[in-house]
């Protein structure tokens, strides 16, 4: 059984006294209305992590996670955290290789396959981020670079470390848009995925990979998006930072 997992990416918003109110509002919320063993992570900016976490405490359905690591062990690098530090906060998650650091931080397929190295050697698990531009979808030419993400980031590894990690297919023209993908392309390209990491690895090994949707999700569409086989949950940007809304897209997953 693959896990079910929504995960908030809360991105470069809120002050630490804002992060603390939302975060206790969807935690109460998750306590008293959400069933069933779906795993929320709050995806929070670095400063958060703490702060966040100690709030969270030892409840076991919310963890907290980081929106990104460095390639690097250690050293002489100003501004950046190291997969190493979030381990030693007891952080267990880490988005890597969203389309925001793809695009304005020039991530690319080789930078990240180092990125997940590292944060599978210090235990983390990786929410890796696949996602085609608009101009790539209207050329029809989304699955090739899909694929290619995919393989550049994560086929070096064997299948134990693949196993490890959650995979969001995140189409860039859906985030921060209110342009979703329809249930089926969201399906297609998740069942593209899958199948992809069958021939590369084992069918067992692709069906125990949590592949997560992202894009615009809502309250609205989060009920039929989650529907589909191959859709594991989601990562969700904007919707995240409103509790009632972030609860409404959990409650969603069947
Ligand atoms: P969005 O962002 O839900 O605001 O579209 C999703 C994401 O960037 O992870």
């Amino acid at each position: 059984m693959r896990k079910k997992i929504v995960a908030g990416n809360w991105k470069m918003n809120k002050t630490l006294e804002e992060a603390g109110a939302l975060a206790a509002e969807v935690m109460g919320m998750v306590a008293d209305e959400v069933k069933g063993n779906v795993r929320v992570v709050f995806c929070v900016p670095f400063p958060y992590l703490l702060p966040i976490k100690n709030q969270v405490g030892n409840n076991t359905r919310i963890a907290v996670g980081a929106q990104n690591c460095s390639e690097h062990e250690a050293g002489a690098y100003t501004g950046e955290v190291s997969a190493a530090m979030l381990r030693s906060m007891g952080i267990p998650y880490v988005i890597l290789g969203h389309s925001e650091r793809r695009q304005y931080f020039g991530e690319d397929g080789k930078l990240l396959a180092k990125k997940v190295d590292i944060a599978l050697k210090y235990g983390l698990t990786p929410i890796f981020c696949c996602g085609e531009p608009l101009d790539v979808r209207e050329k029809n030419e989304h699955e090739k670079l899909v694929k290619q993400q995919v393989e550049e980031a994560l086929f070096h590894l064997d299948s134990a470390s693949l196993e490890k990690v959650v995979i969001a297919y995140e189409p860039v023209w859906a985030i921060g848009t209110g342009k979703t993908a329809s249930a089926q392309q969201a399906q297609d390209m998740h069942a593209i995925i899958r199948r992809h990491l069958a021939s590369k690895y084992d069918k067992s090994v692709a069906d125990n990979i949590s592949i997560l949707y992202g894009g615009s999700v809502n309250a609205a569409n989060a009920k039929e998006l989650f529907a589909s086989a191959d859709v594991d949950g989601g990562l969700v940007g904007g919707a995240s930072l409103k509790s009632r809304e972030f609860t409404e897209i959990i409650k969603a997953i069947g």
